[in-house]
């Protein structure tokens, strides 16, 4: 079987660097091994929409943000199908004969509906698109026989309601769709990347978030105001790591090898962290390693980034061609559905002789 990579973000607002360690850096890191048959990255506009069906601009300024945000981290049109969710159409038609196959009660329970419905204070007022969302991922998934899908945590039970998705078509109209696995970042810290404040996650509404694309200056004011522990007040006070955002970030960002170069009084991070453990280690300082790490990470980010921005008509020609690749697998695995649902009746001579049969007397 081929191996084929779909994932996508929701095109709300720029990407930041939770994003980045839950998911954009090990998208690159597939996409450069060269395991994968094929590689698809979906800008999410019409799942963006479920929940933004009043502000369609928004989601239309922001689709060339994202994909600024992907080429800047190294997805490369070349290797890897950049593509726009709205412009394949044969995402709502599988969405539509997969409603069939999934109860009300089971989107109720899927807990990142839950919680989402909880976040945006819908109540009793929930878009019938939104609570379906779950249902038009799932056909995003299937319609191009993904067979491994990198995300963050939050989007597990998407995961699993595809799967039931897939287990409950094939068994009532036969083997035809593929089932998907999930791919989870490394380690804790990238699963969750906690916001600047140490609250639980970063997020826009919260203004919590350093984005890909913020500027070198910014990045280092938000480093230094960063969250650590609120009992670490003079450098000989023991400190704590569980829930200090700046060790939290370096676990998700700073290797050990990156540490000893630019501290070479250490070896590793966990001597690092002991040292803090034990006092005698400030805060400023392990913020200025903070800041040396990502400002490593997010230059060469930046630079690309700038250099896409020059050239904004070749990035919409890039999603654009992207789509229409896209368009083309979707409407093959199409093609197999409406077959294996018996819906295909004028591509089916047998059909016709049949019935031609039955009334001939
Ligand atoms: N739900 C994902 C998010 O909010 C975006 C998304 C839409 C997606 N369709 C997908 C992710 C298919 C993976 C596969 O980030």
């Amino acid at each position: 079987m081929k191996k084929i990579i779909l994932t996508g973000d929701r095109p709300t607002g720029r990407l930041h660097v939770g994003h980045y360690v839950g998911s954009l850096r090990r998208r690159v890191e597939l996409q450069d091994s060269g395991e994968y048959d094929r590689i698809l990255i979906m800008v999410a506009d019409a799942q963006a929409l479920t929940d933004n069906a009043d502000n369609p601009q928004k989601i239309r300024d922001n689709i060339i943000e994202v994909a600024l945000d992907y080429l800047s981290c190294g997805l490369d049109p070349a290797r890897s199908t950049l593509f726009v969710q709205s412009q394949i159409p044969e995402l709502c038609e599988l969405s539509f004969y997969y409603m069939n196959l999934v109860t009300v009660s089971r989107l109720q329970r899927n807990p990142t509906v839950k919680n989402e419905i909880q976040m945006r204070n819908f109540e009793t007022s929930i878009p019938v698109g939104f609570f379906t969302y779950p249902i038009s991922q799932a056909a995003d998934i299937t319609a191009f026989r993904a067979t491994t899908v990198p995300v963050g945590e939050d989007q597990k039970p998407m995961l699993e309601q595809t799967k039931e998705i897939v287990r409950k078509f094939n068994a009532v109209y036969g083997e035809t769709l593929v089932e998907p696995e999930i791919l989870l970042p490394q380690n804790d810290a990238c699963l969750r990347l906690p916001g600047i404040d140490g609250k639980a996650k970063m997020s826009k509404s919260l203004g919590n978030c350093i984005y890909l694309s913020e500027s070198e200056a910014d990045v280092r004011t938000k480093v230094m105001n960063m969250y650590t522990d609120p009992d670490h007040i003079r450098l000989t006070d023991p400190g704590k790591i569980e829930g200090n955002t700046v060790f939290t970030y370096l676990d998700a960002f700073c290797t050990d090898e990156k540490l000893h170069a630019l501290l070479p009084e250490y070896e590793t991070l966990e001597e690092l962290k002991a040292h803090y453990r034990r006092g005698g280690l400030g805060d400023v300082k392990v913020k200025k390693l903070l800041n040396a790490v990502l400002q490593d990470t997010l230059a060469l980010i930046r630079a690309r980034r700038a250099e896409y921005q020059k050239d904004i008509p070749y990035v919409y020609e890039v999603l654009k061609k992207g789509s229409e690749a896209a368009r083309a697998i979707a409407a093959e695995t199409l093609a197999d559905v409406r077959r294996a649902m018996r819906i295909d009746y004028f591509d089916d001579a047998e059909l016709i002789a049949s019935q031609s049969k039955k009334y001939a007397g």
